[in-house]
């Protein structure tokens, strides 16, 4: 709207469906409800003030802002108005509201939604100002809806709106509550000045009440989880979120890390060079997750279907300085809930999916890890077997035991727990890599100890982070005496662990599919648990569970050197729970034959 240089703004309140809300703001109201909604102020967690936005500034900074302009409005006359904030503040267009900003919104990165709960979920989206970015006192206000319909049609069954501003680079992330468990739901967020701008419309849905029986969850259906890890935008394509979120039935996607890298490349000749620098300050962070999110496929993904996420890259060993930066970034941008206000840097969590399934979210790469290893630092093989280093943390350790004892108390039929690192032992002539599992023995041990002296059954580790596929039995204990790696007996749990959406095999950048089956073809003979491996294809893997079985399958993209949803099912594997909990994988593992990668034993 183009409008004669006159102070306009006390016509643009009248306007404003929020005038009441503000004019309210304006007195002697405390409250900072428009702030506090956005949850990325709070980001990443409530009481760590150094590292979340004081609403309260944010408000007052508002107010005086609002007074100092209705002076303006009260002295002075339309054609005398010289006051040299002035026009930095409008940039001379008066179709920005003095209140909140009224220039338009641009939803830049569409929406996403993520940790649901049975009654409640995140939804997020990204709510830039159109036009020149006003002053930093006023916020941009947006509404948001939800509903059951993909219509949009009929009473929403929340609504409320919030603010956000440059502070936390105009994310936006609510909690949409009073939601019906198990349910499907479609959000849309808009302009409360222009509610004729929209969002694109989002999907995401609740997940079943913790006393739901398994056979109702989902409404009878099978759940299905997809899961991601390790997507450097340099290296490829994100494929594998499109084929995920287009080709299958996706309930939940997890993510299990490296969501973002740190360091820089020119992308060589697919040219997806990545902006900014080496990774440091908050600046860089959202920079690098801005430009991630512009891929289609991830945007997609997003918009498609809730995500649980862990964890967002590979820093392990980084500064403290650095790694507050990575994780405010991140819960700006990321629809995930701040978990224990107390304890700074947590995203470990359980979520109990009915009585169907406890997933259990770990961090196995940043919360209190024991040194690091740093491929200079060979002191780590040395000490792998020393009973005093944990991988989690104590305390994150002792959850850990607790939650998979409690979720066998209350009857949920499967554990399935989400990290980042592979547990399985994995040698290739004689060599660990020590920065998974492998480097922290007498803490798998630990772990296995419990599952086999609790009788804890029908447990499934999910794993990331190694850039290949690997598919594993737990033996334990001694593997070797006690578990029969043709018949499976004597696991007591499995492992699917996952390859890179796009950063390229740790068997070689480019690796064709036969190069990598002859490592594949040694690394099955050489690990007694290990069933199958394939380190050739970019991809992902689904795991679909009911009460009977868990399935896993594995899905390779064909080429991720461009936007694509070409891709095919390599492998699937399926873990039977019927009568007694099997703990194996079902005998021929993977029906005795794959697209890619090698078996450790094919059908004859
Ligand atoms: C909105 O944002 C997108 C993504 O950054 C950009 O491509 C587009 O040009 C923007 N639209 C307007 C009208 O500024
Ligand atoms: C594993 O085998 C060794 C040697 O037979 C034995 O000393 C040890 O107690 C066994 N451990 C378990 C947990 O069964
Ligand atoms: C992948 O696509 C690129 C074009 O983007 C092409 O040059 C290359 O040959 C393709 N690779 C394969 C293995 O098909
Ligand atoms: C996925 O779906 C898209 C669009 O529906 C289709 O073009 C593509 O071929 C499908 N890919 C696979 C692997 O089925």
């Amino acid at each position: 709207m183009k409008v004669a240089v006159t102070p306009h703004f006390v016509v643009m309140l009248v306007r404003l469906p929020l005038s009441l809300v503000l004019l309210s703001v304006l007195g002697k109201i405390q409250a900072t409800e428009l702030f506090d909604r956005n949850l990325a102020y709070s980001s990443p967690f409530i009481n760590a003030p150094h590292l979340s936005h004081d609403t309260r500034s944010l408000q007052a900074r508002h107010v005086q802002f609002v007074k100092r302009q209705q002076q303006l409005s009260d002295t002075i006359s339309s054609d005398g108005f010289t006051d040299t904030h002035y026009p930095t503040f409008y940039g001379g267009d008066f179709s920005n509201s003095a209140w909140i900003y009224s220039g338009g919104i641009n939803f830049t990165h569409s929406v996403a939604s993520g940790d649901p709960f049975h009654d409640s979920v995140l939804l997020w989206t990204r709510a830039t100002p159109l036009g020149t970015p006003p002053d930093q006192s006023i916020p941009v206000c947006v509404s948001f809806k939800i509903f059951d319909n993909a219509d949009l049609s009929g009473d929403p069954l929340d609504v409320g709106d919030a603010f956000t501003t440059y502070d936390v680079d105009w994310t936006l992330k609510v909690e949409a509550k009073n939601l019906k468990p198990d349910s499907h739901y479609w959000f849309q967020f808009s302009d409360c000045a222009k509610p004729q701008i929209v969002s694109p419309i989002g999907m995401t849905r609740t997940i079943a009440n913790p006393d739901t029986p398994a056979e109702e969850v989902n409404g009878g259906k099978p759940f299905t989880l997809v899961v991601f890890s390790c997507a450097r935008y340099q290296d490829g394509w994100f494929n594998a979120y499109g084929v995920a979120a287009h080709n299958t039935s996706a309930d939940l996607f997890l993510h299990l890390g490296d969501y973002i890298y740190e360091n820089l490349g020119d992308g060589g000749p697919i040219g997806r060079a990545v902006t900014g620098k080496e990774l440091a300050t908050i600046a860089d962070y959202r920079e690098r997750l801005n430009q991630y999110r512009t891929d289609p496929s991830l945007v997609f993904a997003h918009q498609k279907a809730p995500w649980i996420t862990v964890c967002f890259s590979p820093s392990g060993a980084c500064f403290t300085d650095r790694k507050l930066a990575a994780v405010r970034a991140y819960h700006e941008w990321m629809p995930i809930r701040q978990v224990d206000p107390d304890d700074k840097l947590r995203v470990w969590r359980n979520f109990k999916i009915g009585k169907l399934l406890d997933l259990t979210m770990l961090d196995t790469r940043q919360y209190d890890r024991d040194i690091t290893d740093l491929y200079y630092n060979t002191v780590i093989e040395d000490i792998a077997d020393e009973t005093s280093r944990s991988l989690m943390g104590s305390e994150q350790e002792a959850w850990f035991y607790e939650t998979l004892s409690e979720s066998k108390a209350r009857g949920a039929l499967w554990r399935v727990v989400g990290q980042q690192i592979v547990f399985t032992m994995l040698e290739e002539d004689g060599i660990l890599d020590v920065d998974a599992w492998d480097g922290y023995r007498a803490n798998r041990n630990r772990v296995l100890d419990h599952l086999y002296k609790n009788k804890i059954s029908n447990t499934i580790i999910l794993s990331g982070d190694s850039h290949a596929n690997w598919v594993s039995d737990l033996g334990h204990p001694n593997q070797s005496i006690t578990y029969d790696p043709i018949t499976g007996d004597g696991a007591i749990g499995v492992e699917f662990a996952g390859t890179a959406v796009s950063s390229t095999s740790t068997f070689g950048a480019g690796i064709s599919p036969a190069d990598a089956d002859r490592i594949s073809a040694r690394y099955v003979i050489e690990n007694t648990d290990l069933q199958w491996s394939e380190g050739s294809y970019r991809g992902f893997f689904t795991l679909t569970l009911d009460p009977h079985q868990a399935r896993a399958t594995y899905w390779a993209m064909r080429n991720v050197s461009n936007a694509n949803l070409d891709a095919f099912a390599s492998a699937s594997f399926v873990v039977e729970a019927e009568h007694i909990a099997a703990n194996k994988l079902a005998r021929p593992v993977a029906g005795g034959n794959v697209l890619a990668g090698v078996l450790k034993i094919h059908r004859r």
